[in-house]
């Protein structure tokens, strides 16, 4: 049989199971009293709270405890109307035939966007106006304008971020249970990391066990280690896109080796393929491209005091700018290797050839190696390119490579090269015949005229 993972095998079956979020259930069993005796004060509430703190969990709890029908939903279930109209709106208006009352949650509202799902939200705050059943539901971010017409018709139920004594206190309870060696330690630890979340603190201890049958520091450690390893660029990019806090983006940039500047150029290339919105995907460019200008102003000034500003605008600054599509980010996509990089790589060859030509031109003509680049190698191209007799001259005088003259003009180098040859072996002929007729002109008590190879393309006699 398929064993249950624990993060379901030891969901809280009653509220005294909920460790912390004392106020929250209190709040809560008030408020589903009131519902039994039929005198509802507010028809749905609203938990809000960081992830794994039990917003979920307490609900299933208060169902079971006060035996009433449990319907869940997810956001993926409610996106369109229709099905919203369909499910719930049945749910909400009727009770069941024993007349039992029945506890629906609306998971993760603010999970649905407030674009793509148009009408999933008014279908909502129609069905709570007229609903005869308790309505619960969750979101991580109830400050998002969006739910705000929500807001104004729910009671707002805050839950805390569990302390690490919560977290370490249902650990230690799961490993009694299992009857798991477990050192104080290493549940400390993973305690420690797990930053409130009980869901990934659970799953931690569960993997550890599962791998090795106890849980000791050193496992714990390694785990982690592992897990805190870099990681590759797509992960990276995966990460930052799918955060929902502004921490988790950061932290996703703390664990690749990329520099900053690579990273800008890995989510440029992605960023239209995870986020199809054009509204969220100019918010997310706009703030890319002040990344962008950060790192340029550092790379000039040399100020990397900067740098936070740059991480923050590339990583929670994308991140968050999507607001109207949030599902899109969850999708899964393929992402592409940036082709800027690609480019850059391919034309490697070219640009080490263009520096080294700038490096002979420079002291040839005694100005910069910039200014050879800018204001002198693009008019040579064009005399490479229009005529290939004067360019074998310059790249006899100039005494470049065969490289170089294909890099100046790829479709006469054959032609430049051949006359280049040519000349060469008219050249020696030249000093040939020159070097004879200084010999006889000696013997003949002549004085010699000069003549040099040297000045054979500068047209001095
Ligand atoms: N306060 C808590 N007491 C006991 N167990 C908890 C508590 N909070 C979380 N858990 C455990 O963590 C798991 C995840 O919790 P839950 O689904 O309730 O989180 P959540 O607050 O709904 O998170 P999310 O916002 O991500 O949906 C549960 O299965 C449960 O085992
Ligand atoms: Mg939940």
């Amino acid at each position: 049989m398929r064993k249950l993972p624990w993060i379901i095998k030891y969901r809280p079956k009653k509220l005294d199971d909920v460790v912390n979020q004392e106020k929250a259930k209190e709040k809560l069993t008030k408020w589903v009293e009131l519902w039994l005796k039929g005198i509802p004060e507010e028809k749905a509430v609203l938990l809000y709270g960081p992830p794994g703190c039990g917003k979920t969990s307490l609900t299933e709890a208060l169902a079971n405890e006060y035996r009433l029908e449990f319907i869940e939903m997810n956001a993926s279930d409610y996106r369109r109307k229709v099905d919203l109209d369909r499910i719930v709106r049945t749910a909400a208006l009727q009770r069941s035939f024993t007349g039992k009352v029945k506890l629906i949650l609306l998971d993760e509202v603010d999970g649905i966007s407030g674009t793509a799902d148009i009408g999933a939200l008014e279908a909502i705050l129609d069905i709570i106006n007229v609903a005869k059943n308790p309505i619960v539901m969750t979101a991580n971010d109830p400050w998002d304008p969006k739910l705000r017409p929500l807001r104004d018709v729910v009671v707002m139920v805050e839950f805390r971020r569990l302390t690490k004594t919560d977290v370490r206190k249902v650990l230690n309870r799961i490993c009694g249970d299992e009857k798991l060696v477990c050192e104080e330690d290493a549940v400390d630890l993973i305690a420690e990391r797990c930053e409130g979340d009980l869901r990934s603190a659970i799953n931690d201890l569960e993997a550890v066990s599962e791998g090795y049958g106890k849980v000791t520091l050193e496992l714990v450690k390694n785990m982690l280690r592992q897990r805190d390893r870099d990681y590759p660029p797509f992960d990276v990019v995966r990460k930052i896109f799918i955060s929902k806090y502004a921490w988790q983006a950061k932290q996703a940039v703390q664990q690749t080796d990329l520099t900053p500047d690579e990273l800008i150029q890995w989510i440029n290339e992605n960023l239209p393929r995870q986020i199809s919105d054009p509204e969220d995907l100019w918010r997310a460019y706009d703030y890319l491209s002040k990344a962008d200008l950060y790192m340029g102003r550092i790379v000039k000034t040399g100020n990397w005091d900067l740098l936070p500003y740059a991480i923050e605008l590339m990583s929670a600054g994308v991140s968050l700018s999507v607001i109207n599509d949030v599902k899109g980010k969850y999708r899964w996509v393929k992402y592409n290797f940036p082709q800027k990089v690609l480019i850059a790589a391919k034309t490697k060859e070219s640009r080490q050839l263009r520096d080294s030509l700038a490096e002979v031109l420079a002291k040839h003509l005694n100005i910069s190696k910039a200014v050879s680049k800018s204001d002198v190698i693009p008019f040579i191209k064009v005399i490479f390119d229009s005529n290939p007799e004067i360019a074998a001259k310059l790249a006899l005088g100039l005494n470049i490579s065969e490289s170089m003259v294909r890099y100046l003009s790829p479709q006469n180098s054959s032609k430049i090269i051949e006359l280049v040859n040519k000349f060469k072996v008219e050249a020696g002929k030249k000093a040939e015949r020159l070097k004879r007729e200084k010999i006889s002109e000696r013997k003949l008590g002549v004085k010699s005229r000069s003549g040099t190879l040297d000045n054979y393309f500068t047209g001095n006699p």
